[in-house]
């Protein structure tokens, strides 16, 4: 095996971080909100958290150029904060500036701690973690940014990433930030159809990979995978092979061994000079139709709000471990495992394993071994923990936590105090993060707030920095706001530096969804309710788009593969329409159904629940009532609602009998 999954060892200063935790309880108890945000001392009146807020987003330009200048460094200073327009989807901020963002989240930390550990990278064995310093991930940066200029790699340029978390899956990042290329990291769990989609669409000439995964014990033939889906990829001229296991893969003449070549290159490379609005990169989704859409971040604003985000939502101190536990494929990964915690100088973990190998106690065994001061998880996960119960907890020492996060999908109440009461041992603040892959980073939750202000299980509860929620009625567009103590269409009324600035090549669809729905605001999709208080929680998707284990997934895309239609849950339940003439056995049809769908999009995308119908409940103008499948599904059939638009009545009653019959 290569050396560069083996080495980099470098011993954490626990007892640094056990002395630094007692400082900081000490902090907090002493709140004072310039230790807390220095800029504030530059903004009049300022005292208290809720005032901070108040400037932040009644005086925004003051107040982001006021913390852009202080965390990033920059080559040139920008001359206009923002420039936004949400009637023609434009959004820019800090233009004239001119930054790296690699120096950003490596250069100026390898200054001042070059010892300092950037990544630890929690392989898929517990136990065998390997730790990369700052200067160690600069120089793997810069070996990897050379050879990329060496194919060919251009300023400009999308290079694909398809590779589990890894060192060199975060320096494949930052590489391509240095030399001003975009990238375009693919999850390493999609098929290789849907790999092919988004290199086609991002028409990269260079595919970053491994040989193979290992998750869960198991082995993954990523090269394979990747071999497939470049063969409808005329685009792509080179794939640049990492080893992950000591296994051969066959290479082609357009494979390229990356440690073997990277090793060749100079350990400097000059960062390029980029402009706050050149793309970082693209990140596909899925939304309500069609196909997934490539998100674009750009350079600073994005990193700005990572960075602020991370530090304030969580708590985070230099030399805290942060334990992210999402996949670099999502955007959860992009913002909270790579730039914020970069950005910021930190200790930031690459999970490659699941939650429960090779047990269910595999995330608190690591918090102990790591000494875990943030960590940060999915619902879903825990829902299946709690399940195994809490000797899989208490059997590690946990006492390292300070911030629990939750993102992804909402968290109901037994998941949010089990977290809260069993793994925070009741004394963490637990922050249920409402965000998306669009708007870049955390918009919503509890805190930054006063230090001892109250947090509601199960809400995400208050705005951050320069966040404006409005919660616009569904029913009539108006934009009137509805009152608290109601629900609504959320949407934020006045730009922030992390929202995605466009869809790679389809910039009508952007304006199209998240602009024209609510005129004068940007539609996040979300239904939420605001409280009497004023806090927010999330209701759920207004829209076709769903939450398969916590990740994102349109109907649009499913049906697109399955041709038939589908409504969902938090598991996937696709209901069939076979035409008059095919015969088939349900359990034959329902095998075929899931091989489809986990060729064409993920396992993860698989049907759960299969249902044959002769047809389906339509309106008189043709339109699915996926309203009234739903209320089927979730055995709430007295609440079907107002039925008198069906065009065929008894069409709801065998979707009734036949869902009986499934259970
Ligand atoms: O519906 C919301 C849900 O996840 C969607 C965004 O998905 P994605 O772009 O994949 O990003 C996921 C990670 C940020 C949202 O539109 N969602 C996200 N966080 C929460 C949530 N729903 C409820 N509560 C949350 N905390």
């Amino acid at each position: 095996m290569c050396s560069l999954w083996r080495g980099f060892s470098l011993p954490l200063t626990t007892s640094l971080n056990r002395r630094f935790l007692k400082c900081c309880r000490q902090l907090s108890r002493s709140y004072n909100i310039e230790s807390c945000i220095p800029e504030a001392v530059a903004f009049q009146g300022v005292s208290d958290h809720s005032g901070l807020y108040k400037f932040s987003v009644n005086e925004s330009d003051r107040f982001w150029g006021a913390v852009a200048r202080q965390r990033l460094s920059w080559i040139s200073p920008f001359h206009t904060v923002q420039n936004c327009d949400f009637s023609q989807g434009k959004i820019k901020w800090f233009e004239g500036g001119k930054l790296n963002v690699s120096v950003n989240c490596l250069d100026r930390h390898v200054h001042t701690s070059p010892e300092r550990v950037a990544l630890i990278w929690e392989r898929d064995e517990p136990g065998t973690e390997v730790k990369i310093t700052y200067r160690q991930l600069l120089e793997l940066t810069c070996r990897l940014g050379n050879l990329l200029k060496r194919q060919g790699v251009r300023r400009g340029d999308c290079v694909t990433i398809y590779m589990p978390p890894c060192p060199l899956a975060v320096a494949s990042m930052l590489a391509c930030a240095r030399i001003g290329a975009a990238h375009n990291v693919v999850f390493a769990g999609f098929s290789s159809e849907a790999l092919a989609d988004r290199i086609r669409d991002a028409q990269s000439s260079t595919v970053i990979t491994v040989n193979q995964g290992v998750r869960g014990g198991k082995v993954v033939d990523l090269k394979r995978t990747v071999d497939q889906a470049v063969q409808n990829c005329p685009s792509v001229q080179q794939v640049l092979v990492a080893m992950r296991t000591e296994n051969t893969v066959a290479m082609t003449d357009r494979d390229v061994p990356l440690e073997e070549e990277m090793m060749k290159e100079d350990v400097v490379c000059e960062p390029v000079a980029m402009d706050s609005e050149d793309v970082l990169f693209l990140l596909y989704t899925s939304g309500s139709t069609g196909k997934p859409k490539g998100l674009v971040h750009t350079q600073a604003g994005y990193l700005l709000y990572t960075a602020l985000t991370h530090r304030y939502v969580f708590n985070y101190h230099d030399r805290d471990v942060f334990g992210c536990v999402a996949d670099i494929g999502w955007i959860t990964g992009h913002s909270y495992i790579v730039y914020g915690p970069l950005c910021n100088g930190g200790t930031t973990v690459l999970f490659e394993s699941t939650p429960v190998y090779p047990n269910p106690g595999r995330y608190w065994e690591m918090v102990e071994r790591l000494g875990i001061n943030q960590f940060y998880g999915a619902p879903t996960a825990i829902r299946l923990l709690l399940k195994y119960g809490d000797e899989w907890v208490q059997n590690y020492n946990r006492s390292s936590l300070k911030t629990l996060g939750s993102v992804g999908e909402p968290i109901n109440t037994e998941a949010w105090e089990w977290y809260h009461r069993v793994v925070g041992d009741g004394r963490c603040p637990v922050v249920d993060t409402w965000w998306q892959t669009e708007t870049g980073g955390i918009c919503i939750a509890p805190r930054p707030s006063d230090p001892e202000a109250e947090i509601v299980p199960g809400m995400a509860m208050r705005p951050f920095y320069g966040i404006k929620p409005a919660l616009l009625d569904t029913e009539v567009v108006t934009g009137d706001g509805v009152s608290n103590d109601s629900t609504g269409a959320l949407c934020i009324s006045q730009a922030w530096p992390g929202m995605a600035r466009t869809i790679h090549n389809h910039h009508q669809r952007f304006t199209e969804t998240y602009f024209q729905p609510y005129p004068g605001y940007f539609f996040t999709g979300d239904g939420a309710y605001r409280s009497k208080e004023g806090y927010y929680q999330i209701v759920g998707r207004l829209d076709d788009v769903i939450n398969v284990s916590g990740h994102r997934l349109g109907t649009a895309e499913l049906e697109d593969v399955v041709v038939c239609t589908i409504i969902i849950m938090f598991s996937v339940y696709v209901f069939v329409v076979l035409k008059k003439a095919v015969m088939v056995q349900e359990d034959v049809l329902a095998q075929q159904l899931r091989e489809m769908v986990s060729r064409s999009i993920a396992k993860y995308a698989c049907p759960d629940f299969i249902q044959v119908v002769r047809c389906l409940p339509k309106t008189r103008s043709g339109k699915i009532m996926r309203r009234v499948l739903r209320k089927v599904v979730e055995r709430n059939t007295d609440e079907l609602g107002d039925l008198s638009t069906l065009d065929d009545p008894d069409s709801v009653h065998e979707v009734i009998r036949g869902h009986q019959r499934l259970r």
